[in-house]
């Protein structure tokens, strides 16, 4: 699946314009500057695909990438605090959080969480709406490279264990570093068996 180039698709501010594909899923879910953009591109192996920021609210629109006709990767704004106008920031909130529930073809839902912050009340909201949904996602924590070994694993333990309070989740959590290259080889499985052969 990664063997190919993926290509930058397009991105949308507003579910009118979400493209219109049978290939399945996968979005990069999570709070602002938790690390999507930079996830994407450590998947893909190009640095430059997706654009990353210091600045959290980066990512202000829905981007869609495609690897081969085989499996389409949406990068989406994050929730929570952002450095953006508000009424901006509710906008592309209410998007991303219809596009989350509503999306047909969506295989899963990785919702990307800080490592050295944990699960927080507004992924548990966000989490909660899926269930609701039914809407399968999985935990990956990210910037793992900022954590002693035995602090990411204990982070892990936490996080599996109050996953089996959410229905729809998959109670594997992954752990990773983009900076780093953990987990990459792992998320890159899992995705690959999320897409056509
Ligand atoms: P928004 O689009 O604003 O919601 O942010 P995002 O979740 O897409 O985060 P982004 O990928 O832009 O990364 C935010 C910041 O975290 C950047 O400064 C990245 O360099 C940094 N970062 C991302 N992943 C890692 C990581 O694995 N390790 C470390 N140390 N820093 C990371
Ligand atoms: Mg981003």
């Amino acid at each position: 699946l990664f063997a190919r180039e993926a290509t930058f698709m397009l991105g949308v501010a507003g579910l009118a314009q979400l493209p219109d594909t049978d290939v399945p899923e996968v979005c990069f879910a999570g709070r602002s500057n938790v690390g999507k953009s930079s996830l994407i591109n450590a998947v893909t192996g190009r640095n430059t695909l997706a654009r990353t920021s210091v600045t959290p609210g980066r990512t202000q629109e829905l981007n869609f990438f495609n690897l081969a006709d085989r499996l389409i990767l949406a990068d989406l704004p994050g929730y929570g605090f952002a450095k953006a106008p508000k009424d901006k920031v509710e906008a592309w909130t209410r998007t991303t959080m219809s596009y989350l529930r509503g999306r047909a073809q969506l295989r899963r839902v990785l919702v990307l969480v800080d490592s050295r912050h944990g699960l927080k009340d507004v992924d548990r909201e966000v989490m909660r709406m899926l269930d609701q949904a039914a809407v399968n996602y999985q935990i990956v924590l990210t910037k793992i490279d900022k954590l002693k070994k035995g602090e990411a694993e204990k982070r892990q333990q936490e996080t599996t264990t109050e996953l089996l309070r959410h229905v729809a989740a998959h109670p594997e959590v992954i752990l990773t570093s983009s900076e780093k290259g953990d987990g990459i080889a792992e998320l890159r499985a899992t995705l690959a068996a999320l897409g056509l052969p």
